[in-house]
Parts: structure tokens; C-alpha cells; sequence
């Protein structure tokens, strides 16, 4: 693999204290017993870092698993949204907040909402780490979000690039 220079966008320190905050949010939005799922494959870092912090702020979070892909192994969006692996918890008749790693035109998450909101959610909010804003092409945008991100392809803190840089513990984006 070939040296790629990255810039460190989002610390480590400045995730964790952002994510403290936003489980306060969490909890003004949906109660003590918030009950997320969490959209794989990105997310999985900040849900598990959220679900955490849930329960140190005193609330008893449920979590459920959404596999969803539209990259493939390039740096944008390929425009389809494709279900690679299925939510196995029942959300009929319950409030819900998808958490996703970034939000950027919004196709992932508005895709998402409707399968759960078909499945007899009563209500679909949103919550994401970080926010591009330029990218947006849905109404929809999130209820919560971390940070707003540059227009720039991010990797690290679960994001990747074909697979690589999910360990990083820092957001950081690819220098072009
Ligand atoms: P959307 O469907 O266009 O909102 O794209 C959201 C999905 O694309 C996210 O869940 C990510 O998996 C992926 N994605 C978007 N931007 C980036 C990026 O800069 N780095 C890595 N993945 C990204
Ligand atoms: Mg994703």
C-alpha cells in the first residue's frame, strides 16, 4: 500500500467530548431507553463510543444492526443503496435513532428510515457524526449531528476507504 498523507480533522479528545454532549441530545430526543441502530458497516466505532456514553449519562440504550452499502470500494457514492445485511430487532411501534458515520447526501439514511418505518416504527430520527453539508441532495437532514465535515473524503473512527483506515482513532481526510 502506498503512503497517503492524511490531516487530522477530528482528535480523539474532541470526538469523545463531542459524543458526551450528544448523548445528552440523545436522551432530550427519545428518553432513558433510546433504542438506536447502529448502520454498518461505518458506524460501528461511534455507536459502540454513543451507546457508552448513554449509559453513563444514566440512560439503558438498546442497540440493533443495519447493514447498508453504497460505496463499494470507491470514494463516492455510487448512487445505490444496497441492504447487505438485515436489522434482526423487532422495531414495530417503537421510536428509533439511526446512527450512521456521516451524512452526505443522505441517500443512505433516507433509505434506512423508510425500510424502518415500513417495518411499523413509529418514529424515525437521526443521528450522525459527522454532517457534509454541501452533499445533501434529500429533504431530509439529521436530528442530531457531531460535527460539520468539510467536503472532503474522510477516513478513520470507523470510516474507510476500500476496507483500510478504520482503526485510526481520529477523523482525518485524505490529502489529494
Ligand atoms: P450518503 O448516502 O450519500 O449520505 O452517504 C453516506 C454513506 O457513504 C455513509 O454511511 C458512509 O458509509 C459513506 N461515506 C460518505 N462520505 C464518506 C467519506 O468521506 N468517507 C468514507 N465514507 C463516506
Ligand atoms: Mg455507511
Amino acid at each position: 500500500m502506498s503512503a497517503v498523507a492524511i490531516d487530522i480533522l477530528f482528535d480523539e479528545k474532541t470526538i469523545a467530548a463531542r459524543i458526551d454532549a450528544l448523548a445528552q441530545d440523545v436522551i432530550r430526543l427519545l428518553g432513558r431507553e433510546p433504542v438506536l441502530v447502529c448502520v454498518l458497516t461505518g458506524s460501528f466505532v461511534f455507536a459502540a463510543d454513543l451507546l457508552r456514553a448513554l449509559h453513563r449519562a444514566g440512560a439503558s440504550p438498546l442497540m440493533g444492526f443495519i447493514g447498508l452499502s453504497s460505496y463499494g470500494a470507491a470514494t463516492h457514492s455510487s448512487g445505490q443503496v444496497k441492504l447487505t445485511l438485515d436489522l434482526l430487532m423487532e422495531v414495530s411501534g417503537r421510536d428509533v435513532l439511526l446512527v450512521d458515520d456521516i451524512f452526505e447526501t443522505g441517500r443512505t439514511l433516507h433509505h434506512a428510515r423508510e425500510l424502518l418505518l415500513a417495518r411499523g416504527a413509529r418514529d424515525v430520527r437521526l443521528c450522525v457524526l459527522l454532517d457534509k453539508k454541501g452533499k445533501r441532495t434529500s429533504a431530509l437532514k439529521p436530528d442530531l449531528a457531531g460535527f460539520e465535515c468539510p467536503d472532503r473524503f474522510v477516513v478513520g473512527y470507523g470510516l474507510d476507504l476500500d476496507g483500510q483506515y478504520r482503526a485510526l482513532p481520529f477523523v482525518g481526510a485524505l490529502r489529494d
